[in-house]
Parts: C-alpha cells; sequence; structure tokens
C-alpha cells in the first residue's frame, strides 16, 4: 500500500488548506512495485499513474485517507506513506462561501496523525511500515524522532529546503535510517529512480524477516 499526495481541508465549498505535494514520489514507488510483481493499492490525493496493475482509491482529506490506509492494511506486506498529510483541518467548515473581510482568522485544529493512530491496530503487526520525513530543519534529528513516534520500521528523510529535490520537483535525493542509523543515502537521481532503490531495500527487509518474524 502507498499514498500519495497532499491532502486538501475544506475552508469552504470553494477553498482548501493544502501543501505543495505533487504525488510524483508516491506514485512513482506504486508505479515500481508493480513493475516487481507486488498488488499495489495507492490512495492518493491526486492523478494516478496510468497503470492498470495499480489499484486506485481516491481521497481529499486526512480522515478519508486514514480510513481507506485502515481499510487496505489487513493482508497488507508493506505500507508506505509518501502523502503530505495536513495536521490541521478546519474546526468548522463553512456551510457558505466566506465573503472577504479585512482580516480572517481561521479556528483550526489537528487532524489525525495516520501513521501514529496505527500503534493499535492489530492488522499493523505483520506490515513493514515506511514513513517519509518532510524536513527543513534539523532534518535527521526530526526524522528520527519520527521513527521512534510513529513506530516506523524505516524513515526516509527528504530535506523539502532544497528546491531542486523539495516538494513538486521531478528529483528527490534521500537517506534512509531505521532504529540501528543509517542504511543508504540515495543520492539525487529522478523519482523513479529513488523508488526502485528504495524498494530494493524494502524487499531485502522482507526477504531477511518473514511476515511472522516481523
Ligand atoms: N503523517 C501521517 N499523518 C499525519 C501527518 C503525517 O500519517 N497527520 C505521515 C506522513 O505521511 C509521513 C510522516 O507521517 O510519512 C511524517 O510526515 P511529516 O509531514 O514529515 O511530519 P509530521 O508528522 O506532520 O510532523 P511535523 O509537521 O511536525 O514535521
Amino acid at each position: 500500500m502507498v499514498t500519495a499526495g497532499g491532502t486538501r481541508e475544506a475552508i469552504d465549498p470553494v477553498r482548501f488548506l493544502g501543501n505543495r505535494s505533487s504525488g510524483r514520489m508516491g506514485n512513482a514507488i506504486a508505479v515500481a512495485a508493480a513493475e516487481r510483481g507486488a498488488a499495489v493499492t495507492l490512495i492518493t490525493t491526486v492523478a494516478a499513474p496510468d497503470d492498470a496493475r495499480v489499484t486506485v482509491v481516491g481521497v481529499d482529506t486526512a480522515d478519508q485517507m486514514h480510513a481507506a490506509v485502515r481499510s487496505a492494511l489487513p493482508g497488507a506486506d508493506v505500507l508506505v506513506m509518501a502523502a503530505a498529510v495536513a495536521d490541521y483541518r478546519m474546526a468548522h467548515v463553512a456551510a457558505r462561501k466566506l465573503k472577504k473581510r479585512n482580516s480572517l482568522t481561521l479556528d483550526l485544529v489537528r487532524t489525525v496523525d495516520i501513521l501514529a493512530s496505527l500503534a493499535d491496530d492489530p492488522s499493523r503487526t505483520d506490515v513493514l511500515v515506511i514513513g517519509f520525513a518532510a524536513e527543513t530543519d534539523d532534518v535527521e534529528a526530526n526524522a528520527l524522532r519520527k521513527l521512534v513516534e510513529k513506530r516506523l520500521d524505516l524513515v526516509v528523510l527528504n530535506d523539502v529546503s532544497r528546491p531542486e529535490i523539495g516538494m513538486g520537483s521531478e528529483e528527490n535525493e534521500v537517506s534512509v535510517f531505521d532504529s540501528a542509523g543509517l542504511v543508504a543515502h540515495i543520492s539525487q537521481r529522478a523519482k523513479a529512480l529513488v523508488a526502485d532503490a528504495l524498494l530494493d531495500i524494502v524487499s531485502d527487509r522482507l526477504a531477511t524477516a518473514p511476515r511472522a518474524q516481523r
């Protein structure tokens, strides 16, 4: 299972809170996994790749993505959370279009942290869980904190302060960590090639830690 894109949280019938995620990294991982013969479910907020081997579930909001992840989790071997999930949504979505005024304060509340919430899901036990960490500061320390707090098997650190590899770009460069430290640095290259290098690591993990032992 792969998630991709940025979630969109409605403000009113015509506006939303969003982010710059293009969904390219998640799409590339989904296609690369299908290429290797995996049965892939892609949960995405953006246009999915034109690939008949990939089962696509379209979502908009963090809540919808959460529900889709939970429902696809039983039986999954691997979850790659490449999506940029909004951290806030409106406390109350306006039923009518907000009219302009001199200033506007939005009352926001936290969305569910999808990865962290899986801790209590018995279906998660056997799933290799990979999260992304989109960071601009203290990048490694923040990524390692997410690895622990979200109980990840692997975290993929993406320095989004660098425009050439940041959100929305064609290429990426990432470092992959597990609880023992750096697993691999994947140098700057097209996202399809980053996806392939990442799946080499995933394949190794699946081969060395059979489902019952994970
Ligand atoms: N994530 C999630 N649910 C959220 C927010 C993030 O499951 N509500 C997942 C992302 O898909 C990603 C990982 O958690 O795999 C880290 O996301 P990131 O945006 O880097 O971090 P946050 O947890 O949102 O923390 P912060 O905004 O403080 O950096």
